[in-house]
């Protein structure tokens, strides 16, 4: 059956500053905890770090100009924070001219400018007085997006406070994957209270300003957890797996709560929820334009004695990604058709989907990505499906535009539509961006 998209559904692509950017210690900006991270033995694959990365911040022209070409509708990028506010208080308008110039570029060639806030590298000087950890860390991010917004706001019309906060929370700061590698549950949930907490404090502000045509919300990472099988164990484990990844998150944004099941469980590894006052729920789920859905993969689930929370990841049998992360559209189907029946009904736009394959380029000089394109071409016709059955899903960003720093795993994985040699800093059009760049002419799959 022929797939068709809406005239004004955005085809987008996604991509994060340390991720892509380099140039770490240039125009005045001061290092994140990911630089820190990356130098930390054993944290990061092959000991690669951010100091070049794809050299973006000296590459952005021709950047744009591929995105141009391949026709796409909207860039989803994030702001380095320690380019902005290289010291506490301290702004810094060289920082600012960078993404001055990068907006620009797109507006020019029609391309809409997504900013995320925040994706995961704060400035070491906010990790040094605290970090998350403290509270004033929402009052630093909220002078942080006020400058952004009163600066940036003629030019972008799409804002997204937060990446994904279970990553930048329970990975970095419990399972200690991601910097700053602590591994504390209670640290872990105080940090996602500020982070959410300081969303909120970002959207009270954002809408002060009575900005015309713009939209700010928040993106989720949101990775089902189904049980691997029918036993009661592990039915509760995944329930419990959901509640760690999704509902913590999920339910104070929309519902002004945390999940009381999980509250229960975390009471016996933490001496209650005293970093919680009153009236923070409240602002926390202060009302969002759109919720931006992060969709990779599912995880099944099966009850663990071992693990401290009692449960664990296994595989299925469902094809598997360079990541390990199973292939499985249908669960993202399942996924929103949840969310517009627990949770929302404001607009969604998948903010990242995409997937990692060992990519080569072959004697023709180029890369024949065709797993990629499968993968692609399988989560689109979900995201069609779901809007003829009245999903409203405004847009689609494709992780990612490039290969890049895929954070623990270094530029060992490549997620890209475009082909990043490193070396050399060339580019190459992956087939996957050529069939990308035909579906949004046509908008329709097949
Ligand atoms: C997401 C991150 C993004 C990228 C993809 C693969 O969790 O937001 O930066 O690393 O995974």
């Amino acid at each position: 059956m022929v797939k068709e998209f809406k005239e004004n559904f955005i085809f987008g692509v996604s991509t994060a500053s340390y991720q892509i950017e380099g140039a770490t210690a240039e125009d005045g900006r001061s290092p994140s905890i990911w630089d820190v991270f990356c130098k930390t033995p054993g944290k990061v694959y092959g000991s690669h770090n951010g100091d070049i990365a794809c050299d973006h911040y000296h590459r952005y022209k021709e950047d744009v100009e591929l995105m141009a070409g391949i026709g796409i509708n909207a860039y989803r990028f994030s702001i380095s924070w320690s380019r902005i506010f290289p010291e506490k208080g301290k702004y810094n308008p060289k920082g600012m001219e960078f993404y001055k110039k990068l907006i620009n570029e797109l507006n020019e060639k029609g391309i809409k400018p997504v900013v995320t806030l925040y994706h995961w590298d704060s400035p070491i000087w906010v990790y040094k007085m605290g970090g998350w950890l403290n509270r004033d860390s929402v009052k630093w991010f909220k002078e942080y997006a006020v400058k952004v917004f009163e600066e940036l706001n003629d030019s972008v019309k799409l804002w997204i406070t937060h990446n994904e906060p279970f990553c930048a929370s329970i990975f970095s700061y419990y399972e200690g994957m991601h910097a700053p590698g602590h591994k504390n549950l209670r640290e872990a949930l105080i940090v996602a209270h500020h982070i959410l907490l300081s969303h909120g404090a970002a959207v009270e502000d954002f809408r002060k300003f009575n900005f015309k045509d713009s939209k700010i919300g928040i993106t989720l990472n949101l990775t089902p957890s189904y049980p691997a099988s029918s036993s009661k164990e592990d039915i509760k484990a995944a329930f419990r797996s959901d509640g760690y990844s999704i509902r913590w998150f999920l339910d104070p944004v929309f519902k002004a709560s945390y999940p009381e099941d999980m509250k229960e469980v975390y009471k016996e590894f933490i001496d209650g929820f005293d970093f919680v006052s009153d009236g923070d729920l409240r602002k926390i789920s202060i009302r969002n334009d759109f919720l931006g859905v992060n969709y990779y993969s599912r995880e099944l689930i099966e009850f663990s004695q071992d693990s401290e929370l009692k449960f664990r990841k296994i595989h299925g049998n469902f094809e598997r990604t360079e990541m390990d992360w199973e292939i499985v559209p249908e669960s993202l189907y399942d996924l929103i058709i949840r969310l517009r029946k627990e949770y929302t009904r404001i607009p969604i736009y998948i903010t990242e989907n995409g997937a990692a394959f060992n990519d080569r380029i072959t004697k023709d000089g180029k890369v024949h990505d065709n797993k990629r394109i499968d993968y692609l071409e399988d989560h689109l016709k979900k995201v069609v499906e779901l809007n003829q059955k009245g999903a409203d899903i405004r847009g689609y960003f494709l992780w990612s535009l490039m290969d890049n720093f895929e954070w623990q795993h270094g530029y060992s994985k490549r997620f890209g539509i475009i082909y990043v040699n490193y070396e050399t800093q060339e580019r190459i059009l992956k087939d996957s961006a050529i069939w990308y760049k035909d579906l949004i002419k046509k908008r329709i799959i097949e």
